[in-house]
């Protein structure tokens, strides 16, 4: 695997194969890779001739300082994952290469897709997204780029960026990865200590009989079960969990019938914020 921390280095190594009609697929990351990271880098490999990984702890997405700095940071086995599912080239920019006037945030706006859900929870963050993702893209002006569906939200964010960009990209979602006990797989799992990351296998649980709620009794009454449920786990504090129409993110507040939704939620588990999602169909 090639390693660059340079743009023009990147550049330089990129371009020649892409006039030659390479299909670049690229994955986008913060770092402290897990399988499902991996799972998107296999899904670029079966479609892309060269994939390309980056490995980035954007500054401007995290609104609270806290959260930026206990982000996990583990490049040396990063690196080891990317080469035993042989990722082709690893980018990892500084924050002054990334941002050489400064990293300061950039506003974007994708009219209410951006202020629900994480949204409203963690204002300016798709701003912080869509700048570095949009800098990322321009850098390695992909043919494809994959995303994980556990950021639901961000996925849509993405796509109504590409859009405005009108950039030829393809944005790529692909499945959630769980661990064996139902826990979707993050990054953030790892700063869970051994008993918060025992309560957080009841998320998983929560949301598929959230889910059975839905269809049984409305959305009403899924989520007055999920706040209590969340409520009466020690060290849990409940953010939203809410039913949204799964092509649009609208959220609902009855269901239609033949339609696909997904139901999301976000909770802090001791320090540590988690956000899952399910997506099902009546
Ligand atoms: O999903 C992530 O890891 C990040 O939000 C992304 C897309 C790499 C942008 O920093």
């Amino acid at each position: 695997m090639l390693i660059f921390s340079k743009i023009a280095d990147l550049q330089g190594y990129l371009s020649p194969l892409k006039s030659n009609n390479q299909t670049i697929g690229f994955v986008p990351t913060m770092g402290a890779l897990h399988k499902g990271h991996l799972s998107l880098i296999n899904a670029s490999k079966e479609v892309c001739s060269l994939t390309v990984c980056s490995i980035f702890v954007n500054p401007t997405q995290f609104n609270d300082p806290k959260d930026l700095e206990r982000y996990p940071r583990t490049p040396e086995k990063d690196i080891n994952m990317l080469e035993s599912v042989g990722c082709d080239v690893l980018f990892m920019p500084g924050v002054e290469e990334m941002y050489p006037g400064g990293s300061k945030k950039e506003l974007f706006d994708f009219g209410y897709l951006d202020k629900i859900l994480e949204g409203a929870f963690r204002p300016g963050h798709f701003s912080g997204v869509a700048q570095v993702v949009k800098r990322l893209f321009e850098i390695v002006k992909p043919d494809k780029a994959f995303f994980g569906s556990k950021d639901y939200q961000q996925v849509m964010i993405v796509k109504a960026l590409v859009k405005q960009m009108n950039a030829p990209i393809e944005i790529v979602p692909c499945p959630i990865l769980r661990e064996p006990d139902g826990l979707a797989m993050s990054s953030r799992n790892i700063l869970l200590s051994p008993s918060e990351r025992a309560i957080a296998s009841n998320v998983p649980k929560i949301m598929e009989s959230a889910v059975k709620l839905i269809t049984n009794t409305g959305i009403d009454a899924a989520k007055f079960f999920v706040q209590n449920e969340v409520a009466n786990i020690p060290d849990c504090r409940y953010d939203y969990f809410e039913v949204c129409d799964a092509d649009t993110l609208e959220p609902c507040k009855n269901l239609e019938g033949r339609k696909t939704y997904v139901a999301l939620i976000a909770l802090f588990v001791g320090r540590i914020r988690l956000i899952d999602n399910l997506v099902f169909s009546l």
